[in-house]
């Protein structure tokens, strides 16, 4: 016997992850009658709809594949030191994390919760616009997922240099940590969570910079991926106003308390990856600790925290 939704059914596999164990449906005042969709001309303005595959200039060493100023390592100065061609594969390489970090948080985290969304699986009561929409942005990110992975490989054809970031983006294995640490019973609303945080914080991280020396299909791509990340923020920005009123009363003080954490699972940089990286430009272990620890100081991160703007473009990713 079962419900309808995951798990009210006695005996269920599905008990411990149970949406209605987590949220009081109805709870919402008029949840069909107050959104107003920010996807109403999304057929003409999506990214996937209307603009061109982004391609690299062949072979013009003209352009760097990143701004400098956006790269938070490449201005220490035991960086600035290394000879010109390794100073470029810094860019490089935060050019390959931060396409693959977008790659792996829009289809294996921010996508499950979209068709979470769009199949009434969360257990949460939403206008019906709302409901429509996430289809419209589980289609702009399955697109951005696309043109990350579609440069990360132009850029290795184009330079030869391999990537050497590691498998798992930081923000994954994290997150990863965090759906094990917390109670079962917690892990959809977790989820659902992060994905609010990261969807309203990204559209601030989206930033190529100004430097016009960097290669215009990067540059472009960055910014067809912000034009529609606006949109999502929206989304979000009004999604929260459903979900908090439904959260059940005995989840809303942990739930509340996670955001801090869920936050810093996104905005934190990869100093694992970061080492391991610097390691590769015959920097010794202890310099590109050196180097990781000076750059990304507390202050650094206490301006995450307080939501500085110009932080997050430089933490990314
Ligand atoms: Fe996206
Ligand atoms: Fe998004």
């Amino acid at each position: 016997m079962m419900c309808g939704s995951t798990g009210l059914a006695v005996g269920c596999q599905a008990q411990f992850s149970c949406p209605k164990e987590l949220f009081r449906t109805g709870a919402s005042e008029e949840p069909q009658n107050d959104y107003r969709s920010p996807f109403r001309d999304w057929h003409e303005r999506a990214s996937v709809r209307k603009e061109p595959r982004r391609v690299l200039s062949p072979s013009d060493d003209r352009y760097l594949l990143f701004d400098a100023d956006l790269v938070p390592t490449s201005s220490h100065i035991l960086v600035q030191e290394l000879p010109d061609p390794q100073r470029n594969e810094v860019l490089t390489q935060h050019l390959y994390r931060y396409l693959k970090f977008t790659t792996q948080l829009e289809q294996l985290v921010v996508n499950k919760t979209m068709l979470d969304i769009a199949y009434g699986r969360i257990g949460v009561d939403l206008p019906r616009g709302m409901v429509f929409d996430a289809h419209k942005i589980y289609c702009d990110e399955a697109y951005h997922a696309l043109f990350s992975m579609d440069m990360y490989r132009q850029v290795i054809d184009a330079t030869g240099v391999a990537p050497r970031i590691g498998s798992d983006p930081h923000f994954f294995r994290r997150l990863r940590r965090l759906l094990e640490d917390v109670d079962p019973s917690m892990r959809l609303l977790v989820e659902l969570l992060f994905v609010f945080c990261s969807e309203t914080l990204i559209s601030g991280t989206l930033d190529s910079g100004r430097d016009q020396q960097v290669d215009p299909a990067v540059h472009e791509m960055v910014k067809d991926h912000a034009k529609d990340e606006g949109k999502h923020h929206a989304y979000f920005a009004s999604f929260l106003f459903h979900l908090c009123p439904q959260i059940h009363t005995k989840y809303q003080e942990s739930a509340a308390a996670l955001i801090p954490d869920l936050i810093m699972t996104f905005l934190e940089p990869d100093r694992e990856s970061l080492v391991s990286e610097l390691c590769g430009y015959d920097l010794s272990q202890d310099e590109a600790e050196q180097v990781v620890a000076e750059t990304f100081t507390r202050d650094v991160v206490r301006d995450i925290r307080a939501g500085d703007r110009a932080s997050h473009t430089q933490i990314l990713p």
